[in-house]
């Protein structure tokens, strides 16, 4: 870790900052995981005294009432200051940089991290504004930055192109939240690190992967912004993708950045473009008390912005041809879930008539796990098959491990520098151009959404959907017992 750091969180007074940034950067500080001599700086366009931000910022600090978590919120927002300032202009950039100057007197070897909390509108004039005013001419320098990366192969381009114009690939640290989540993370090491699952993981023996987000929640609040995006843009692009070719990927040279980065693109670049078959749309409607997605006024009324979807797509392989892997995501529906869920085929030879199908299923969240669905005879006297599985719950296995953020693990990641956990420039563009097509055809109105209700599985067609790609439902009786565990 580089000493005398100075973090500076552009949009300090939004919801990211202080839902995710902060939080994250005050549990740092409680681990004692931030470089010696850090300080923060906070930078916004809103005007306010230190007392309101360090409130603002509070908010969402976690068991700091009492005791050592109290006293380590008052030494955390001693390193937290704040200053206010346009995105637009040079004289504004040109005062932070004082600030910082101040901060820095004395210090032999400063680094600057950038960390843009901020709407895509202002991200490149923001960039452009940090290097020309405030770029460290001796030290590091570092810039963190967020999707959306563009809407869509063309605008991704021009936004990466303009922002490499500045800052060098290996300043720039492109978040994908799913990167930093501790099962996300696993997936290197289950596969690899466990030949007994990694050998399995071919179309010899897989017939179907599905992977899964889901949310109990709506978009109320920002219906503005979501309708320009939709939930494609919103998690199958970057999210989802990411879990793709992590569970696709072939083994990487090393767990170097690099190697692994290298790994992921050459597997996204065997998946072709998602063709309009291969795709279900959703958009959820009032049910009970519960607002449709039209309902929120900064929706307009003939939105055609899916908030689910089920897409189908095929990574070209030796290893993977044929095989379906289904990317499903939606807001608004019965329960909050992320999984994978591997399926395997049927036993052949006539042996069984009741076996189900083996399953492996990596629980994201919550309540990370892997488990894996297998057949068991029935226990006693009789000859007979029972579904039973094997089951790592991190709860119960792991009892007192904590399981940080993920934006804990990526900004530690990002204080050293290691960028293996984060979105290299031609990764985003392969994926791209998976997703360009279909969303343009969306966007045109080419492929309408199917209405669902809130709180519901999604639209009604998902069963037939999903079974067209392979997945047979387990046999009836057979339930995770802790399917509903938070
Ligand atoms: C964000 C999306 O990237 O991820 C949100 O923009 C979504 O719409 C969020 O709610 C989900 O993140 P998590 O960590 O809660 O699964």
């Amino acid at each position: 870790l580089q000493e005398d750091t100075i973090i500076v969180v552009l949009g300090a007074s939004g919801d990211l900052a202080k839902k995710k940034t902060y939080p994250a950067l005050f549990n740092l500080h409680r681990l004692q995981l931030l470089p010696k001599n850090t300080s923060i700086v906070g930078y916004a366009r809103t005007k306010m005294d230190e007392p309101t931000f360090h409130g603002k910022i509070s908010e969402h600090l976690k068991n700091v009432d009492s005791g050592e978590g109290k006293k380590a919120k008052e030494d955390f927002l001693k390193l937290c200051t704040y200053v206010p300032g346009a995105y637009d202009q040079d004289d504004a950039f040109a005062k932070l940089n004082k600030e910082m100057e101040k901060i820095e007197s004395g210090a032999k070897n400063p680094n600057r991290v950038f960390y843009m909390a901020l709407p895509p509108n202002v991200f490149t004039v923001v960039a452009a504004g940090l290097k020309k005013n405030c770029y460290l001419e001796k030290g590091n320098n570092r810039i963190i930055i967020e999707k959306p990366f563009g809407k869509d192969l063309e605008s991704s381009r021009e936004m990466m192109g303009k922002l490499k114009d500045l800052w060098k690939e290996e300043e720039t640290f492109r978040i994908d939240h799913y990167l930093g989540k501790e099962m996300v993370k696993n997936l290197l090491v289950m596969r690899f690190g466990n030949p007994i699952i990694d050998a399995g993981l071919n179309n010899k023996l897989v017939d179907n992967v599905q992977i899964t987000f889901k949310e109990p929640f709506g978009t109320e609040g920002r219906g503005g912004y979501f309708d320009e995006f939709g939930i494609i843009r919103d998690i199958q692009q970057n999210h989802l993708s990411q879990v793709l070719s992590l569970i696709s990927m072939e083994r990487p040279k090393s767990f170097s950045a690099e190697h692994i980065r290298d790994e992921k693109v050459k597997v996204l670049k065997t998946v072709p473009a998602i063709e309009a078959k291969d795709v279900l749309l959703g958009q959820y409607a009032a049910h009970g008390d519960k607002p449709g997605y039209k309902d929120d006024d900064t929706v307009p009324k003939d939105s055609n912005c899916p908030t689910f979807a089920a897409l189908t797509l095929f990574v070209n392989n030796e290893r993977w041809k044929g095989v379906p892997f289904i990317l499903k995501a939606g807001k608004a529906l019965d329960e909050a879930k992320v999984e994978i869920r591997i399926q395997y085929k049927d036993i052949e030879g006539g042996l069984f008539e009741d076996a189900q199908r083996n399953e492996l299923v990596i629980r994201i969240q919550p309540n990370e796990a892997v488990y894996i669905k297998l057949n068991a005879k029935t226990p006693g006297l009789h000859m007979g098959t029972l579904p039973a599985d094997l089951d790592l719950t991190y709860k119960e296995r792991f009892e007192d491990a904590r399981i940080p953020e993920a934006y804990e693990a990526l900004i530690l990641d990002a204080l050293n520098g290691d960028h293996s956990n984060f979105v290299r420039d031609d990764e985003l563009d392969v994926s791209w151009k998976i997703f360009t097509p279909i969303l343009h055809a969306i966007d045109e109105g080419k492929i309408k959404p199917e209405s669902y209700p809130y709180g519901s599985r999604g639209p009604e067609n998902l069963n037939d959907f999903i079974a067209k790609y392979g997945f047979k439902r387990s046999n009836e009786g057979y339930v995770w017992p802790k399917t509903s565990v938070q």
